[in-house]
C-alpha cells in the first residue's frame, strides 16, 4: 500500500470557564498516511501519537452519526468519509464547522440544529429500496431510516445571515409531512413564518454539500408550494440571494 508524507494544519482553540473561545490558532502535525486513511484516521493518529489534548467529535467512522463534519480545505465534509491521500495537496487544513458553537479545537456544540425540528417526529420511513421486492408472509412493509444524519453540514453552509430555522430542520418538517400527512396543518403553521421557509435565498449550498441527498432545498421549495397549495398567506417575502 502506498504511503504519502502529509502535513495537517489543524485549527486548535481552547475555552475558558464562561464558555469563551480563546486562542484560535493554527498547529501543523506531520504524518504519513495510506491511500486508505481518512481525515478522521488521521485526526485519530494524530491525537493517540502526538497531541491527546486534540479535541474532534465522531462516532459511526462511516458516514452514520453525522458528528464528524468539519471544514476540510475550506469544504464541508464528513471526516470519516474523506479519503486523506486523495485530496491530492501536501497540506490539509482542518477548521470547525462554522455557525456552530466552538467546544475548542474541531468540536463544535450541534444543539441549535435540533432546537427547530418537529416535535416527535418519526426517524423511520417506508422503504423505496424494496418495494417491489417478494416479502415474506410476517413482513408488511420495508422500512429503514431517513437520510439525514443531523451532520449540519448544510446548516454550516447556508448563507442566509438571519434568524432562520435553517435547512435541516425544514427538510425535516417536509419529510414529517410526506410521512404523516395527518400533520401537514400544525407543520406547515410551523415554517409559514418569517424564520421558516421565507427567508431561504436559493443558493442551494445545502444541497451541494449534503452528504446524504436530502436536498434540503428541493424539501424548502416543496414547504413554500404546500403553503400556498393550502391557501395560506405567506408569513414574508422569500429571501434574497446574499453572502455570508
Ligand atoms: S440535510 Fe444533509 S447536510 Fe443537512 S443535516 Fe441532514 S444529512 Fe446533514
Ligand atoms: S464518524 Fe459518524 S459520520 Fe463520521
Amino acid at each position: 500500500m502506498s504511503q504519502k508524507n502529509l502535513t495537517f494544519s489543524i485549527s486548535r482553540s481552547n475555552i475558558d470557564e464562561a464558555g469563551r473561545e480563546q486562542n484560535r490558532r493554527h498547529q501543523e502535525f506531520a504524518l504519513e498516511v495510506n491511500e486508505r486513511m481518512t481525515v478522521l484516521d488521521a485526526l485519530e493518529v494524530i491525537r493517540r501519537d502526538q497531541d491527546q489534548s486534540l479535541m474532534y467529535r465522531h462516532s459511526c467512522h462511516h458516514g452514520s452519526c453525522g458528528t464528524c463534519g468539519m471544514l476540510i480545505n475550506g469544504e464541508r465534509k464528513l471526516a470519516c468519509l474523506t479519503a486523506a491521500a486523495a485530496l491530492e495537496v501536501e497540506t490539509i487544513e482542518v477548521q470547525p464547522l462554522q455557525t456552530m458553537n466552538p467546544l475548542g479545537d474541531l468540536a463544535v456544540d450541534p444543539t441549535p440544529l435540533f432546537v427547530d425540528y418537529p416535535k416527535d417526529a418519526t426517524y423511520i420511513r417506508r422503504s423505496e429500496v424494496h418495494a417491489d421486492g417478494v416479502k415474506p408472509f410476517e413482513v408488511e412493509h420495508w422500512e429503514r431510516f431517513e437520510d439525514c444524519i443531523e451532520c449540519g453540514l448544510c446548516v454550516s453552509s447556508c448563507p442566509v445571515t438571519e434568524s432562520f430555522i435553517g435547512p435541516a430542520a425544514l427538510a425535516a418538517h417536509n419529510r414529517e409531512i410526506i410521512n404523516r400527512p395527518e400533520r401537514r396543518a400544525e407543520l406547515l403553521e410551523a415554517v409559514n413564518t418569517d424564520r421558516g421557509a421565507w427567508p431561504c435565498a436559493r443558493a442551494l449550498n445545502c444541497s451541494r454539500v449534503c452528504p446524504t441527498g436530502v436536498y434540503p432545498a428541493k424539501h424548502i421549495a416543496e414547504l413554500r408550494k404546500k403553503i400556498e397549495q393550502d391557501g395560506m398567506t405567506p408569513a414574508a417575502e422569500p429571501g434574497e440571494k446574499r453572502a455570508r
